[in-house]
């Protein structure tokens, strides 16, 4: 949802923009308008560009580098294509941790292409947000300050029941100016000057979902989610230290916030069997019931993923994972 509003707000401005208001002429005879993501990217972003009627075939899938981030060059190039083809760039995305890595792409450089070409700059950062919280992962998220838009999901790293999505913009009038409709039966003249929170956004009748939100950051503080944030994180690396100690598993990408994404080879597997062997590992994992972790795709091929989120985690349930993996490779094989 914070992606919709998100994407809804950058629409409208960029219609207002040429001169057209979307919310009345909807899109009709206007022409297309570029998107651009990585190929890293979730799949929220393209449900929006669907449901908000701009269609995927402007979606922009943008490659990434060896460590899973936005290639700037290639994003170049294609805004360049496009310009060349008529169409209007108008939105671009980062993210700031991935789902499959937890990779924060390279915000600073998106924002000033962003800058450039008059651009929406937003940061996907549902997962990753958070992080720029943890001394040593800090620095790779510079350029955040820069977004539009920025998308976090308090129901992830802070542990906020679900659900609980958060979007924060620069310019609070943008999402207003593309939202905001009440109906007489509603207005209410001691709204204040933020009015209602209804016009900010899709929902009308809505729960109180900042109160979870508010308790949780009241009972940690500042000093309790940096600590939770930069525990996580921290386990995130011991886990890729584990893995690349050891001869049977492999990383698979640098572990910058509190994902590890890796796969089990134990060295006297072929390809093929090490491919079905990674697919069957998550499900059978679970079935022991000691540990949990999620399988992907990484450059097309099965992958496992830990991503550390509890406070109470150490390093001894790491090593409890990776034996767990051992042990459930070996059900599978046999
Ligand atoms: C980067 C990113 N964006 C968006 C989402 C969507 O999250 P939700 O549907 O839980 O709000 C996720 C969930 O994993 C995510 O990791």
């Amino acid at each position: 949802m914070a992606t919709i509003v998100a994407l809804a707000t950058a629409r409208h401005q960029a219609f207002r923009d040429q001169g057209y208001d979307v919310r009345e002429t909807g899109l009709y005879g206007h022409r297309p308008m570029g998107l651009y993501v990585s190929a890293e990217a979730h799949s929220c972003l393209r449900k929006a560009a669907e449901l908000l009627g701009l269609g995927t075939r402007y979606l922009r899938t943008v490659p990434v580098d060896s460590a899973f981030r936005m290639d700037t060059g290639e994003l170049r190039r294609l805004i360049a294509a496009d310009q060349r083809a008529g169409v209007r760039p108008f939105f671009v995305a980062a993210s700031a941790g991935t789902v499959n890595t937890g990779a924060v792409d390279p915000l600073d450089d998106i924002a000033a292409i962003a800058r450039e070409h008059g651009l929406w700059f937003h940061i996907d950062g549902a997962y990753g947000a958070l992080g720029i919280l943890a001394d040593d992962a800090a620095p790779g998220y510079a350029g955040l300050e820069w977004a539009d838009s920025l998308a976090l999901d308090p129901h992830k790293w802070l542990g906020v029941p679900i659900d609980a999505g958060c979007i924060l913009f620069r310019e609070p009038a943008g999402p207003r100016d593309a939202f905001s409709l009440v109906p007489p039966y509603l207005r209410d003249e001691d709204a204040g000057e933020l009015g209602w929170f209804s016009e900010y956004g899709p929902e009308q009748t809505r729960p109180f979902r900042a109160l979870r939100v508010w308790a949780t950051i009241a009972h940690l503080g500042r000093d309790g989610i940096v600590h939770l944030v930069q525990h996580t994180t921290r386990l995130a690396r011991t886990l890729a230290e584990l893995i690349e100690a050891s001869d049977d598993f492999e990383l698979l990408a640098p572990a910058v916030t509190s994902i590890t994404a890796f796969r089990h080879r134990p060295p006297d597997l072929d390809t093929d069997r090490a491919e079905a062997l990674n697919e069957a590992i998550p499900a059978a994992v679970q079935r022991r019931r000691h540990a949990f972790l999620t399988g992907t795709r990484i450059s097309g091929a099965a992958a496992l993923r830990a991503c550390v989120l509890h406070p109470g985690t150490t390093k001894d349930d790491l090593t409890v994972l990776l034996d767990e993996i051992r042990a459930a490779a070996r059900e599978v094989t046999t």
